[in-house]
């Protein structure tokens, strides 16, 4: 078979980001090689997001372009992954015949194979002369279904995706310094509005053993800061001994084998490992990372022993996100969040006391949806009084999106018009934003470390470089995390530029930093590396520094 070229391109969150970085290595290992634009690829891969409309409708009309593409390319082979393909599973793949591929996020162990067939079928109906009608479609599955909450079945399915966790393929190419590692897979929390816990799947907790030599594998290969992930992170518990936890439920486990080829994991015995143990463990077991983060907190879950770790040890972030969704506490219910306003807000000064001081202040971001079913001006009123005294860095604000599926979906009419959506979310915008601004102005004339990430998208535009140009340096080797399609790194080394280059940078808090790249310091040297820095004037998207 000629080697393949994929166009691999990622929505969602973190958690796909992550999966495709791992689908991604996998299939390098096979001998595929990627590319930064559909049309240089062959097998077009689409890493899909179902939590609104909005994120699903992007997926539908690129799904439209390729139909055409496909008529006059036979041998073109589409696949579909992650929440998309899990939510509408066949249904999608009904009214998509372009689509060869569809694999859920608890799937994507299968893909190669999945892959392999595709390809082979779509070679033998390209290479097919006869006249006739011909098929259109060779639809592969591999969706977990129902199947994805039975524990029986679920634990075969996790080792194999433990698996595709365990075999990443970690090189120092592509990732700036900077690393993703899952402690948690799925959500057990069944938010009324929200498709998660059935595209994910119940809640699993990675065994700790893992996440720590996971690190160390990064640290090695170069990594100074890894962001750990989970829909609640904070959630993280792993019973040692003979068991794992699957959805807070001790599953007797047998024959598991570990990391490095253990039979049992090291450190097993009678004992939990919590949230706040592993981010000890991760601190002082792999001092090579210098920053070690997590998203997302989910605020009910959040002991005052994480506080206490996070403090303790210094090269945990003092940062927090932690989405409130609402401020009204009937909403807050109806969402079936499980605590009030007073509550979360009480947690914030926790956090605070514990965290908060002048040379490192903690920073806090959030989620809300605005114009959940019965919303009324009041219950908005509520979300825009918790955000005021939740001076949030910055909050991501979404109109509800009514998901089949959910409970809302089935119980809740989706009453609150279009319009009041929107006006809720711009008040609420420009209020997060006239905060944004507040707080960053408070950071000018500070000095901070920081991360650096990568150019500036300012810079790479000032440049002159065209915008797929702009994607593919960015891909390979200038963001961290993001979310251009994966592609493979560039033959030659670019040449040192001769103007000062604006560089794009974190702060311990999250937030983001720009400033030029000393004279005679070339952004190679500085990306993916920590630098102190003086902030001298903000916005409020952006923070800007001098390097000392
Ligand atoms: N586990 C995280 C959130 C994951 S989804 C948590 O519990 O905080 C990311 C964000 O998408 C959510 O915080 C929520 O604000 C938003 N979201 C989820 N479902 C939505 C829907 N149906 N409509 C609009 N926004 C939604
Ligand atoms: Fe969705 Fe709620 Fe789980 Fe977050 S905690 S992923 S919002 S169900
Ligand atoms: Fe979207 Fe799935 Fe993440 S629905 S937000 S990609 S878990």
């Amino acid at each position: 078979m000629p080697a393949r070229t994929v166009y691999l391109e990622t929505f969602g969150c973190q958690m796909n980001e992550l999966d495709s970085e791992l689908v991604a290595g996998q299939l390098r290992s096979l001998g595929y090689a990627f590319a930064p634009d559909p049309e240089a690829a062959d097998v077009v891969l689409y890493n899909t997001c179902s939590v609104r409309e909005h994120a699903e409708q992007k997926v539908w009309s690129r799904l439209g372009e390729l139909a055409a593409r496909k008529r006059r390319e036979p041998g073109l082979v589409v696949g579909v992954l992650g929440c998309l393909a899990e939510r509408d599973g066949t249904d999608l793949a009904r009214r998509m015949p372009v689509v060869d591929i569809l694999c859920g996020p608890g799937e994507l162990d299968k893909l190669p194979a999945l892959l392999d067939n595709a390809v082979r079928t779509r070679e033998a109906l390209a290479a097919d002369e006869t006249p006739g009608p011909r098929l259109v479609s060779a639809q592969q599955f591999a969706l977990q279904g129902n199947a994805s909450r039975r524990s029986a079945t679920l634990a075969a399915a996790e080792d194999n995706l433990e698996m595709l966790d365990l075999s990443r393929a970690i090189s120092p190419i592509d990732r700036n310094g900077s690393a993703y590692v899952r402690i948690t897979r799925g959500c057990n929390k069944f938010c009324t509005y929200c498709v998660v816990p059935f595209t994910r799947g119940a809640e699993v907790h990675r065994p700790p053993r893992h996440i720590i030599d996971e690190c160390k594998r990064l640290a090695d290969a170069g990594v100074i800061e890894v962001t750990l992930l989970g829909q609640t992170v904070n959630h993280y518990r792993f019973e040692h001994g003979s068991a794992v936890t699957v959805g807070g439920v001790v599953q007797p486990q047998k024959g598991r084998s570990y990391a490095g080829g253990h039979a049992r994991d090291p450190f097993a015995g009678a004992h939990t490992t919590t949230f706040a143990d592993l981010l000890a463990r991760i601190h002082d077991e792999v001092p090579a990372i210098e920053r070690l983060r997590f998203v997302t907190s989910y605020p009910r879950d959040f002991g005052d022993d994480v506080l206490e770790a996070i403090r303790d040890h210094p090269r945990i972030c003092r940062y927090l996100h932690v989405p409130a969704q609402s401020g009204s506490d009937r909403i807050l219910k109806a969402m079936n969040r499980g605590y009030s306003a007073s509550e979360y807000l009480e947690f914030l000064d926790r956090a605070r006391a514990h965290l908060d001081t002048p040379d490192r202040p903690l920073m806090v971001s959030g989620d809300f949806i605005v114009g959940f079913p019965t919303e009324t001006d009041d219950d908005f009123a509520a979300t825009t009084r918790l955000v005021e005294r939740a001076r949030y860095k910055s909050a991501f604000i979404f109109k509800y999106s009514p998901r089949p599926g959910t409970v809302a979906f089935d119980k809740l009419p989706d009453d609150v018009p279009e319009d009041t959506k929107r006006r809720r979310n711009n008040d609420l915008l420009a209020l997060q934003s006239r905060i944004s601004d507040e707080i960053a102005r408070a950071q000018v004339g500070r000095t901070a470390r920081v991360m650096v990430e990568g150019v500036s998208r300012r810079e790479m535009k000032r440049s002159g470089l065209t915008k797929s140009e702009i994607r593919r340096r960015e891909s390979v080797t200038l963001t961290v995390g993001g979310r251009e399609p994966i592609a493979d790194p560039p033959r030659a080394e670019e040449a040192p530029p001769a103007i000062s280059v604006q560089l794009t940078a974190r702060t311990d808090g999250d937030l983001i930093v720009l400033f030029d790249a000393p004279p005679g310091r070339a952004p190679a040297d500085l990306i993916g590396r920590i630098v102190p820095v003086r902030i001298d004037s903000a916005d409020r998207l952006s923070l800007h520094a001098t390097m000392l």
